[in-house]
């Protein structure tokens, strides 16, 4: 790659991060930092094994074990920096402090959860910070080896909604040049809302229950509505954000889910398998950030206080933080 092209660096490349440096590494100049896969990628690159682009795909990007071994690699700043690690609050923005140029550097935050963007907002005040809602079913298993499947969609917008979308326009246009299936929202968080009915809900019942969703759905006859009333508090709560949510939608949602114990094809949302793992969880992301926004505008909702109380207990038994 020549100077011309962007310069872009992946903090925390797992499953996800590995997907988009192998579609933005066709665009751009890729670095890549990462932590317990960094010997197998330093020696092989990433092989990505998609149902959507392909078998046996590969990139190799620079790799890097820490933000200040990239900066000081060279003194041109870098255009993007995307983070694709799991989120735990109040600890990046520290991290990437060294590869974030001010007033050039352009933050995107491609991660679950709601409420995520203000630290980096308060960290950069002069960097613009976009966010996405990220769909991209795909699993690291060994290290270095990405099984990619049924969806890649990234939902981007600008962090807080009222800034200049001038930055989303053009990282969603990189995206698309790079083969992704990427679109610009005026107001992405009502997707981060959509998103965040299934992760709210799904995440934190299995991790909880060591259940996938469908061995969940076949543990007992209340069950299933369980997870759509845990649903539709969460509707209750984008509501009273200012994200109205249709009940159709929420129904239609829980209804995907609900198909698959027909077809036995069941899902291990990622809190279980960072539970499995033994790694921190989004607690805070998903459901925290969640419970904090209802108590502030006296939205009630006890089935997800309940949930994220058990979570919060479950969670301070993982290690393996950042
Ligand atoms: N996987 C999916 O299907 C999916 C789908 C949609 C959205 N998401 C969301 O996308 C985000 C990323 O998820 P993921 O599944 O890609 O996570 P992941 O596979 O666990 O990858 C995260 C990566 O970040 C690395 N990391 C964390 N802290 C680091 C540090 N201080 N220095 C260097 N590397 C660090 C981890 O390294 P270690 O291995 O050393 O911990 C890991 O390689 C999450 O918000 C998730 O909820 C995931």
């Amino acid at each position: 790659m020549t100077a011309d092209h962007p310069k872009v660096l992946f903090f925390g490349v797992g499953s996800v991060g590995a997907v988009y440096l192998y579609l933005i590494s066709k665009v751009a100049s890729t670095t890549a930092v990462c932590r317990s896969n960094y010997d197998v990628v330093k020696e092989k690159g990433f092989t990505i094994n998609s149902t959507i682009f392909g078998n046996g795909l590969h990139v190799a990007p620079n790799v890097v074990r820490s933000c200040e071994e990239a900066a000081a690699q060279d003194s041109r700043p870098f255009d993007y920096v995307i983070l694709t690690c799991k989120v735990l609050p109040g600890i990046y923005p520290k991290i990437i402090k060294s590869v974030v140029t001010p007033g050039h550097t352009v933050i995107a935050l491609l991660q679950n959860g709601i409420g995520i963007e203000e630290e980096y907002l308060e960290a950069f005040p002069n960097n613009p910070t976009l966010t996405a809602a990220t769909y991209c079913a795909t699993v690291q298993r060994p290290p270095g080896v990405i099984a990619h499947q049924e969806v890649e969609r990234l939902e981007i917008g600008s962090y807080p909604s009222s800034a200049p979308n001038t930055h989303a326009q053009a990282f969603t246009s990189l995206l698309q040049q790079a083969g992704a299936t990427a679109t610009v929202f005026d107001d992405v968080q009502a997707k981060r809302w959509y998103k965040l009915l299934l992760n709210a809900s799904w995440n934190p019942i299995c991790a909880l229950t060591q259940s996938s969703d469908v061995q969940f759905m076949q543990s007992s006859e209340d069950a299933t509505n369980f997870v759509l009333d845990v649903m539709l508090e969460t509707r209750e709560i984008a509501l009273s954000q200012g994200y109205d949510i249709a009940r159709a939608e929420v129904e239609a949602q829980w209804e995907r889910a609900t198909r698959r114990v027909a077809t036995g094809k069941a899902v291990e949302p990622s809190m279980l398998q960072d539970v499995k793992a033994g790694r921190k969880t989004e607690v805070e992301a998903i459901v925290g950030n969640t419970v904090r926004m209802a108590r502030a505008k006296g939205v009630p909702c006890g089935k997800l206080e309940t949930i994220y109380l058990l979570m919060k207990s479950l969670d301070r038994r993982m290690g393996g933080g950042a």
